[in-house]
């Protein structure tokens, strides 16, 4: 399964890049972002590219072999991307890009588990050597915790209810499992949303510490970048796209102080400039061929 890269044209535009150039890919995937980077920074460009799921890794090894050295490729998590880049003396660079969440290749892999469309065990990893699985988190946490996870990473309201018939359910072991309980749990499908999609969101976001690696990724870009170089991201919901909203704009001003101190005494310079003041969506066309792009948003900010 090739994954369709969101936003294309506009990642490559907004990136800004230019012949010679070094620029990191975050979250590699099957390189259908790095592969175009490449390609326009030629003669002499470079790239770093990360993941921390070692299948797309070989596949993104595939693609990009006719870069050769051009391509560095590391199986690793973007939240050591300071050292992974001084690992591999890489840095100061030209552009960063995040196109977060998970690829094609992940959600249509029948084994994986982070679709509940397949029946197949709660794995949810993007890391398979990583220790906590989906299985682990819904067979062991406390009640509480789980409805608490519910609610903050799915935004799901009737995390309670769905929690407590969970436990009652345990052990719940495979995806259609469930997704059946929560069918229950929830009284069907509201509105367009299937009720398990909030769910399954939630799971996999605190498997894989989604919010916090962004968190520290992002602060470990403004070393990374020279003057002039560009951050892009691409998020698919509101709680990653929050973050980085956040960063951007707080990187972008001055003093941070609360209004009532009188004299400023954070000493915060700006580091980033916003490319877009406002979030930049797919067109109707691209969310047509590309129901996967639907939810995208892109930010963009360039190094002072
Ligand atoms: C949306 S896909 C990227 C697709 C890619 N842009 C392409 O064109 O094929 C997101 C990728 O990020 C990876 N990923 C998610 N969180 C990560 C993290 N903390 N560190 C490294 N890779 C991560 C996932 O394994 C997945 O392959």
């Amino acid at each position: 399964m090739i994954h369709v890269p969101v936003l294309l044209q506009t990642v490559i535009d907004f990136l800004n890049i230019r012949p010679g150039g070094r620029y990191i890919d975050c979250t590699l995937g099957t390189a259908g972002h790095a592969a175009a980077i490449l390609e326009k920074s030629l003669p002499g460009g470079s790239l770093l590219g990360i993941d921390a799921d070692p299948r797309a890794i070989e596949v993104a090894k595939k693609r990009l072999e006719h870069y050769g050295g051009a391509a560095i490729l590391v199986n690793g998590n973007f939240r050591s991307l300071r050292d992974i880049c001084r690992e591999h003396s890489f840095y100061p660079v030209e552009g960063i890009l995040f196109d977060l969440g998970l690829s094609s290749l992940q959600l249509e892999d029948e084994e994986r588990g982070f679709s509940f469309r397949f029946d197949a065990p709660l794995d949810m990893r993007f890391d398979p050597g990583q220790p906590i699985t989906a299985a682990n988190i819904i067979n062991n946490f406390p009640e509480g915790d789980l409805a608490a996870l519910l609610r903050k990473y799915g935004e799901e309201p009737q995390s309670r209810l769905i929690a407590r018939k969970i436990v009652s359910h345990r052990p719940i072991n495979t995806t259609l499992q469930l997704a059946n309980i929560v069918g229950q749990a929830s009284g069907g499908s509201r509105g367009r949303i299937h009720p398990s999609t909030r769910i399954f969101q939630a799971l996999r976001i605190a498997v894989n510490q989604e919010l916090t690696n962004i968190e520290e990724a992002l602060e470990q870009t403004i070393e990374l970048l020279h003057p002039g170089g560009r951050l892009v991201v691409i998020s698919y919901h509101s709680l990653e796209d929050r973050l980085v909203k956040q960063f951007m704009r707080r990187e972008s001003k001055g003093c941070l102080c609360p209004p009532d101190v009188p004299v400023c005494n954070c000493g915060h310079n700006p580091t980033l400039k916003l490319v877009n003041r406002k979030v930049i969506t797919p067109s109707i066309a691209e969310r047509k061929d590309n129901p996967r792009s639907r939810s995208a948003k892109l930010r963009a900010a360039e190094r002072l």
